[in-house]
């Protein structure tokens, strides 16, 4: 009997832990990993096409993610990968990215472009996106990938992407006032920035 016994508190205590690893949600830095590939294991991207999420608002994150889910926002991957997720999986992911320190990888600008985008940028853009940018509550452009401020951009311009309250008439009229080289001229500047 007292064998008996033994034997299954063993078989308990084998079986605790593995009822508890698939028990809770995994951290959100667990959660975190599958983004790596694309966005850095610490959200600082190497690639030019996915944006770096570090440090980004959690709020600004949250829409993101909610709008690529729900086909507010166009998107190449995103949709896919949001709908793997819950709400409250999302919401710590933006708790844990924005934790993490962002890290600007150097690009290739034309001085002539950046100072034109700086200008532009003072008069058009700085009232929302302070600091030249850094990250807040409208996103991060400093230091952003080129090419993905490229897609994002004709996405705003080409009505694929919700134009943010009052943004669209200032976008506007930065082209306006400087045609065409405009949208180029305020991503050298993003890109400028460390
Ligand atoms: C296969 C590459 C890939 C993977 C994996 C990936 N992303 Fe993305 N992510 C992108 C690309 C590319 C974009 C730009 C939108 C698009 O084209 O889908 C993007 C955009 C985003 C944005 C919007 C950023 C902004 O500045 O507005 C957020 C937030 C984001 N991803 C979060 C995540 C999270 C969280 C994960 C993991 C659960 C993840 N991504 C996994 C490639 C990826
Ligand atoms: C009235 C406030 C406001 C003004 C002015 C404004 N923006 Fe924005 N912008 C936002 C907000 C809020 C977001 C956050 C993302 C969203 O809601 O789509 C954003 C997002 C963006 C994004 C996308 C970032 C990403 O990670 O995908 C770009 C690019 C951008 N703005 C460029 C500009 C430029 C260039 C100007 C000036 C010509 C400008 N904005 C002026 C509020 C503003």
């Amino acid at each position: 009997m007292k064998t008996i016994v033994r034997n299954l508190l063993l078989t308990l205590l084998v079986l605790i832990p593995a009822a508890q690893a698939t028990g809770p949600s995994p951290s959100a830095q667990a959660l975190a990993f599958t983004c790596a590939g694309c966005h850095g294991t610490d959200g600082s991207s190497v690639g030019p096409s996915s944006p770096s999420i570090a440090g980004m608002d959690p709020d600004v994150f949250v829409d993101a993610m909610l709008d690529y889910k729900n086909d507010r926002r166009s998107s190449t991957i995103m949709k896919r990968i949001a709908l793997g997720y819950t709400d409250e999986q999302i919401r710590e992911m933006g708790f844990f990215f924005y934790r993490q320190q962002l890290r600007n990888r150097p690009q290739v600008t034309d001085p002539e472009l950046v100072a034109l985008g700086r200008k532009l940028h003072d008069a058009h853009c700085e009232k929302c996106h302070e600091g030249g940018g850094r990250p807040g509550d409208a996103g991060t452009l400093a230091g952003q990938w080129m090419p993905y401020l490229e897609h994002a951009m004709s996405d705003y311009l080409n009505d694929e992407r919700p134009w943010p309250r009052k943004m669209e008439r200032k976008v506007k009229d930065a082209i306006k006032a400087e045609g065409e080289r405009a949208i180029p001229a305020l991503i050298h500047y993003y890109g400028s920035q460390q």
